[in-house]
This record gives structure tokens, C-alpha cells and sequence, in this order.
């Protein structure tokens, strides 16, 4: 046991880039050892990097506020196809924006670097690829496309044009994501054979019924411009304000929430993603006219692979879910198991293994000579928290991205990682429609 610790220390202190371990947490009888996670590298500032955000409604807001938290960030322009949501912008980041409802005129803005692309799922693909050719960075909302059909012309125009692009799936960039990863790696929880997330809300809004403004109105909305991509319809305010409920522009339960599990598990474990996908699932209780179910089951084959050994995952969300509330990514091995969040990981493993085993009982009890039955101990437990004052995971998502513009580098989540982990998702979908298997190529990125 001892040599066993010591030697997940040695790893430990091998792997350790991004944290503070001191040598009390591993006091060796503490069966409740805490550890604070710190962001230790600065991000670089010596340009400025203007900002156009397309998509200002919940997350393309937090997005740029965000992105405006970093060192010489600013933003010049703003579009959006509902007037209101360009009023709140100017009164937000003031009245010299230019604001528009064609992104386009965004895109030619010279004085333009880097564009925000917060729009419903079924926009992401034309505006990142009509941005990278007009030679802007970009930082594209989750998941990154709308089916996995387009994922291949999203990544070939990025690779075409040079810039950085980022997905937004912000967890990536965690302290908690980087300790579980590096923890993984140092073999603190053996071989991982399983892993499971799980998402669970119980209200209108998590349910995505969000208020809709009492005076929107095809005059105030570009609506012709929002289905110009997708099945042409008469103005409805509720396609437009609770798209995520409608296949043409949302991508489910999913799409919405899963792609972020599989950002971070893809993250943590290196991973390309499974190789089956299954789903099964229902519509049991927000029958509002929606097209997509508000209970939703994932399971997945993630076949060996250089990075891994072969495991299973298995997800799930709820959007009724009167008992829990609780959303979590897990993570098990053969010698433990760690709970991952954005700012907190807890490493779980067993200091002796016990038995209960009836068969074994028996033979104990016949071979007199046998000692004692061991009892069950608890888990040993670690717990990692990040330090109070951390900015976040999406703070330290944007820091990265312009990190990496402004150094020519390079970001994990970059259009072939988003597209990884979008695909599953998506195929989830594809499964639970289509009440079948399906199979994938998560090396080629193909279905097989
Ligand atoms: N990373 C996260 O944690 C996170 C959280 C929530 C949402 N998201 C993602 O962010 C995106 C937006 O979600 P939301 O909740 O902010 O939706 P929202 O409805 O609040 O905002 C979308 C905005 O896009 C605008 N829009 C639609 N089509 C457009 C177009 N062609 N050009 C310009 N503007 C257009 C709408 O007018 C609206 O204001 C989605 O892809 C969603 O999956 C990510």
C-alpha cells in the first residue's frame, strides 16, 4: 500500500504542471485529505484583441462579458436578429457597437479579429465557416455543429484558414478537468473501465421554457433570416425563443448538455470518443409541443485505443427529476473512482478490499486456520478544490484562446476535439429516433 502511494506520488510529481499539492495532504493515516487547485500561469497580454459577438442572447452575453474580464479585450460589433437583444448590447457595452442583424457585415469589418458565435446550434456551421474564410478567429458555442454531416466542412475550412478556433465547452479549461486529467494519468485511480454523467433539472427554465418578450414580433425579429437555412415557416415565437425544443435549429438533451460530458471525459482521458452509441428515452412530462424528449438514457462503447483501455459510458438527463437535482461526470477505475467538476475533484479508493462474499464466509468458516474476516473499510478520499477567488473555467476557456492568438499557438478544443465530442451527442439523437445502434468512427470521425 505504501509502496503504492509512494509511487502515485512519484507519478504524481512527474505529471503535476498545474497544481499546489502540499505535502500535509498526504499525511499518510488521513482518510479525508483536501488539496487547493491554483491557476499558476498568467495570461499574456501585449495586443488588443477586438471582439464581434454574433448570437447575443444568454451565452453569446456571458460569452463576451467573459471575454471583456481579460486584458485588452474589447468589443466593436454586435449582431443579432432580435432588436431588443441589440438595445440591451449598446446599453451593456455602449452606444459607439455597431450592431447589425447580418453577420456578414461583421464579418467585413476590418477592425474585427475574433468573432463570438452564440447563436442557436443550427447557425454554427455557416457563421464559422464564413468567418474563417474572412479571417477571424473564432469561438464557437457548443456543440459545434447541427448534425454530423457538417462537422468535416467546419474543420476543413479551419484547417484552410489558419486562424484559432475554439468550441465552447468551457469545462475543458477547469482546474477540476486538468487535476482529473493529471490524476488519470498518474494512475490514481488504476485503469478506467467505466465512467458515467449525469444531468438533472426540475424547472421551466432548466426545462427550457424561457420567457418570451412580450413585444417580439416579426417586426422586431429577423425571422426570415433565422429559417433561411432550414424548413421555411410562419413567425412563431416560441421556435425562436425555445429553439433547443425544435429539431431544425436545437440538438436535444444531447446536444445541450451531454456534449459537455463528453468534452470533459474526452479531455480527461485523451480519448476520440466510443465507437457504439445507444439511447433510449421518452416525453414524460413538458409536453409543450416540443419535439425532443425531457428524459434521456446514453450508453456508450469506447473501444481500446493508444490512449485507453476499452470502457463504458453512461449518461443521462432529466428534466423532471423531483429527487436529486444533482449533475456530475464520474470517472472509475480499477482502483478507484473520482468525481469531477469544474472546481472540485474527489478521488475515491479503497484502502483494503473487504469480502461479503457468502462462498468465502463459508470456507472461512470451514478452514479454522483462516484468519478473522476482514471488515470493509471506508474509501480513502481526496478532495481537490480550487482556492477562493478562481475566476473559472470560463474565464480561464477565453484566456486560452487568446493566449493562443496572440502567441500563434494552439487550443485542445479546437474544431476536430469539438467535433468528437459533438458527434456522440448527436448520434444520440440519431439512436433515439431511429431506435437502433449506431455505429461510429471516432478516429476518422465517420459513421461505419
Ligand atoms: N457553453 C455553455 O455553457 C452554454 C450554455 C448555454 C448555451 N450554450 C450554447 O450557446 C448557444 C446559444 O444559446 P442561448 O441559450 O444563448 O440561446 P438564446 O436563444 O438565448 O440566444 C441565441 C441568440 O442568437 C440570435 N440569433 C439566432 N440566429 C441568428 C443569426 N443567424 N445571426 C445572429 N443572431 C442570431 C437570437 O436572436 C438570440 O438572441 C447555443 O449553441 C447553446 O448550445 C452554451
Amino acid at each position: 500500500m505504501e509502496n503504492n502511494r509512494r509511487t502515485f506520488l512519484k507519478k504524481l510529481s512527474l505529471a503535476g504542471a498545474a497544481s499546489a499539492m502540499s505535502p500535509a495532504v498526504f499525511a499518510a493515516d488521513s482518510l479525508n485529505d483536501v488539496s487547493i487547485l491554483r491557476r499558476n500561469v498568467p495570461m499574456r497580454s501585449d495586443s488588443v484583441i477586438r471582439i464581434g459577438l454574433v448570437g447575443a442572447g444568454i451565452m453569446g452575453s456571458q460569452d463576451l462579458t467573459t471575454a471583456l474580464q481579460h486584458a485588452d479585450v474589447e468589443v466593436v460589433a454586435v449582431c443579432d436578429l432580435f432588436q431588443g437583444r441589440l438595445e440591451t448590447a449598446k446599453e451593456k457595452w455602449g452606444n459607439h457597437l455597431f450592431t447589425t442583424m447580418d453577420y456578414k457585415e461583421v464579418l467585413k469589418r476590418k477592425d474585427v479579429d475574433a468573432i463570438i458565435i452564440g447563436t442557436p446550434d443550427h447557425w454554427h456551421k455557416q457563421i464559422c465557416i464564413d468567418a474563417l474564410n474572412a479571417g477571424k478567429h473564432v469561438y464557437c458555442e457548443k456543440p459545434m455543429v447541427h448534425s454530423v454531416k457538417e462537422g468535416h466542412e467546419v474543420i476543413n475550412a479551419w484547417k484552410k484558414s489558419g486562424k484559432i478556433m475554439v468550441i465552447g465547452s468551457q469545462g475543458i479549461s477547469s482546474l477540476g478537468n486538468e487535476k482529473a486529467k493529471e490524476l488519470l494519468a498518474a494512475g490514481a485511480i488504476g485503469d478506467i473501465n467505466y465512467a458515467e454523467g449525469f444531468w438533472a433539472r426540475h424547472s421551466p427554465e432548466g426545462a427550457w421554457q424561457y420567457s418570451i418578450p412580450a413585444d417580439a414580433s416579426d417586426k422586431n425579429v429577423d425571422w426570415k433570416r433565422y429559417v433561411s437555412n432550414t424548413q421555411n415557416r410562419p413567425f412563431d415565437p416560441l421556435r425562436f425563443f425555445r429553439w433547443r425544443n425544435y429539431l431544425d435549429y436545437g440538438t436535444g438533451m444531447s446536444g445541450d448538455l451531454f456534449v459537455h460530458l463528453f468534452s470533459s471525459l474526452h479531455f480527461i482521458t485523451n480519448s476520440y470518443g466510443p465507437n457504439k452509441i445507444s439511447a433510449m428515452g421518452g416525453l414524460r412530462y413538458w409536453k409543450d409541443g416540443r419535439e425532443v424528449p425531457d428524459v434521456l438514457l446514453g450508453m456508450f462503447q469506447y473501444p481500446q485505443s493508444e490512449q485507453h483501455p476499452g470502457f463504458n459510458l453512461s449518461l443521462r438527463c432529466n428534466f423532471v427529476d423531483g429527487t436529486s437535482g444533482s449533475t456530475y461526470l464520474k470517472v472509475v477505475g480499477s482502483k478507484g473512482s473520482m468525481d469531477v467538476k469544474w472546481d472540485e475533484v474527489v478521488v475515491k479508493s479503497n484502502l483494503q478490499a473487504g469480502s461479503d462474499d457468502p462462498f468465502l464466509e463459508q470456507q472461512a468458516k470451514l478452514n479454522q486456520a483462516v484468519e478473522q474476516r476482514k471488515k470493509i473499510l471506508p474509501p480513502r478520499e481526496m478532495v481537490y478544490k480550487v482556492e477562493s477567488g478562481y475566476k473559472g473555467a470560463h474565464y480561464d476557456h477565453f484566456g486560452k484562446f487568446f493566449t493562443a492568438i496572440r502567441e500563434g499557438g494552439s487550443v485542445i478544443e479546437d474544431p476536430v476535439f469539438g467535433f468528437r465530442a459533438a458527434a456522440p451527442a448527436l448520434l444520440c439523437n440519431d439512436s433515439y429516433f431511429q431506435d437502433k445502434f449506431i455505429s461510429w468512427d471516432p478516429v476518422n470521425m465517420k459513421l461505419t
